[in-house]
């Protein structure tokens, strides 16, 4: 990518909805405890939409702190790419949504399903129309209302999520900047691992679907984690090659907030000291595609990049799928 049109981060924003619900609060509705899910995940709360609140809702209040932080306008955008698994509905696109409630008329715009590795798909996705000179700038999003396809009478999975948005324009930075390299897969043979089985066209929605909890999300935990642990130390190790980097040169380490021993075995990997890991896991829970987003926002905001840092971001989730970044600040 060395030869190609740098492209970076030009403005950020995040959005997390007003309702918190918390370790104590789940052991009223299920039978787990704050012991149980802090030593094993790491979580302490998540955020909640509320009951009007949509997938576009949060990326749209994400979306305008990007846009200022970038000083542009809606009109100015040429492409918005929403990373999401909680669409509003499965058409029109949310990207289209957000596009109509941004005003940002002439925008291309398109959703991404690539769960929590959806954002670093999308950065990449943006990146290519960038270089290759068809657009200017975009606005990407990651967004998600877990809660929506939660089933909160199974312990397994309902301590794990929440809800949240983060979002970034990119554009041209000055040579040197921006991003360095991307590394992108799947392994599609492990998709059952992970899986919402109702309302597509497989399974469309029915009674029986519903009755037999088709439309929550289902899990294999423990295969969902070996995975996890295994991709990110791959993915982390052929980025960092593709960008001629050591483990060493990287400044800061933004990786999926799923689970804090999963993010630990990462930084073990790496060799890496706690202060040049961004860890919200405890505030925010998993949040899938608004998970990368929402920890590298939080970053820029408590000023913990400084110009010319080397910033690592690496994902997996379902698909199964994988995506890792380096990004020179
Ligand atoms: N409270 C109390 N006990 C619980 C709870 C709970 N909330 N949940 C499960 N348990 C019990 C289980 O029933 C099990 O009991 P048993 O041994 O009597 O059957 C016991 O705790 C241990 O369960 P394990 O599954 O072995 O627990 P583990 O240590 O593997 O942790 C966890 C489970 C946290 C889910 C872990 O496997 C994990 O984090 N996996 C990865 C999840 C992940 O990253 N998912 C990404 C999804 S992203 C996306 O694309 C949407």
């Amino acid at each position: 990518m060395k030869n190609l049109r740098p492209v970076g981060i030009i403005g950020t924003g995040k959005y997390v909805p007003e309702k918190i619900l918390t370790n104590s609060d789940l052991e009223k509705i299920v039978e787990t405890n704050d012991e149980w899910i802090v030593s094993r995940t790491g979580i302490r709360e998540r955020h909640i939409a509320a009951p009007d609140e949509a997938t576009s809702d949060l990326a749209y209040e994400a979306s305008i702190r990007a846009l200022a932080s970038a000083g542009l306008k809606p009109e100015e955008l040429d492409l918005i790419i929403v990373a999401t698994i909680t669409p509003d509905t499965i058409f029109p696109s949310t990207a289209c949504v957000l596009q109509d409630k941004l005003g940002a008329k002439g925008a291309a715009a398109f959703d991404l399903s690539a769960a929590c590795s959806g954002f670093v798909y999308s950065l990449a996705t943006a990146v290519g129309f960038i270089q290759n000179g068809m657009y200017n700038n975009a606005l990407i999003i990651g967004a998600d209302t877990l809660s929506r396809i939660t089933d909160y009478t199974d312990r397994n999975t309902c301590v794990l999520f929440g809800d949240g948005a983060g979002a970034v324009v990119i554009g041209e930075v000055p040579k040197g900047r921006g991003f360095q390299s991307f590394d992108l897969g799947a392994e599609g043979a492990g998709g059952p691992l992970l899986k919402l089985e109702g309302g597509g066209s497989r399974l469309p929605a029915t009674v029986e679907t519903v009755e037999g909890k088709k439309h929550f999300i289902y899990m294999n935990g423990r295969e969902v984690f070996k995975f996890a642990v295994r991709v990110m130390g791959a993915a982390t190790e052929k980025v960092l090659g593709k960008a001629g980097l050591a483990k060493e040169d990287i400044d800061l380490f933004i990786p999926h907030q799923a689970n804090i021993r999963i993010i630990q075995s990462a930084m073990q990997r790496l060799d890496l000291p706690p202060e040049k890991c961004v860890i919200n896991v405890d505030k925010y829970a998993n949040t899938s595609a608004a998970s990368i987003p929402l920890a590298l926002v939080e970053a820029a905001e408590e000023g913990r990049m400084k110009e010319g840092d080397t910033v690592l971001m690496v994902g997996f989730g379902g698909g199964l799928t994988w995506g890792a970044s380096i990004l020179v600040w």
